[in-house]
């Protein structure tokens, strides 16, 4: 079954495309019109409401067009600090661009509580319904910036499984066997295609 990604992020495509081909689903970005979409992110408190938002979007782009019949996924993630009650979450996108990974290091120097998880919510649209399911990640915030796969704010984010190493110092395939991301899209996976009892 192919699953539509609404997204601008090749890498998230990239890490959708290997989470889930293994269970039988193929990943493709998608591009309407030769370009992929740009959708609206709503400023909102909470991811799951930005993700809903998104897909709203996305369904409504994809209505009347040859991909109307096809499951569409939209995801929304963010990083969420113990210390900084939750910062910069819903806002993640925009601190990464403006205060970037050094800003966040430096907003933490000195702290001791570097607890922190990612998550993030995904949603499908397939026919006619909606499914959605959320994925974390514990772990800590690192105190330097470390390896240079992944994206975002893979570099100061280590899992609590990855034995200290950052998500920018795992393989694709074992950031995706704990991250987030690998979570959100296995749920969502069951929820489209049930398992047989
Ligand atoms: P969004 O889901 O695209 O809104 O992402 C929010 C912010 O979190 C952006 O700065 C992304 O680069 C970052 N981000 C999303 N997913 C990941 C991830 O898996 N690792 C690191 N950063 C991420």
């Amino acid at each position: 079954m192919r699953v539509l990604f609404v997204t601008g992020n090749q890498n998230k495509v990239a890490e959708a495309y290997g989470i889930l081909s293994p269970l039988g689903f193929y990943v493709e970005q998608l591009f309407i019109g030769g370009k992929a979409p740009n959708l609206v992110e709503p400023q909102a408190e909470e991811i799951e409401e930005i993700a809903k938002y998104k897909l709203e979007q996305a369904v409504s782009l994809t209505m009347g067009t040859e991909f109307e019949n096809e499951a569409v996924l939209v995801e929304d993630s963010g990083l969420f600090i113990d210390s900084l009650s939750g910062f910069p979450g819903p806002y993640s996108s925009f601190v990464k661009e403006t205060i970037g990974l050094s800003g966040i290091l430096s907003l933490m120097s000195g702290e001791t509580d570097r607890g922190a998880e990612f998550r993030a919510v995904a949603a499908v649209h397939f026919k006619g319904k909606i499914m959605t399911c959320t994925g974390v990640c514990r772990g800590f915030v690192s105190e330097n910036i470390s390896g240079d796969s992944g994206f975002g704010y893979d570099p100061i984010f280590i899992p609590e499984e990855a034995n200290g190493r950052t998500c920018a110092q795992l393989s694709p395939l074992e950031k995706s066997s704990i991250s987030h991301r690998g979570f959100a899209l296995k749920g969502v996976s069951e929820l489209l295609n049930p398992p047989s009892k």
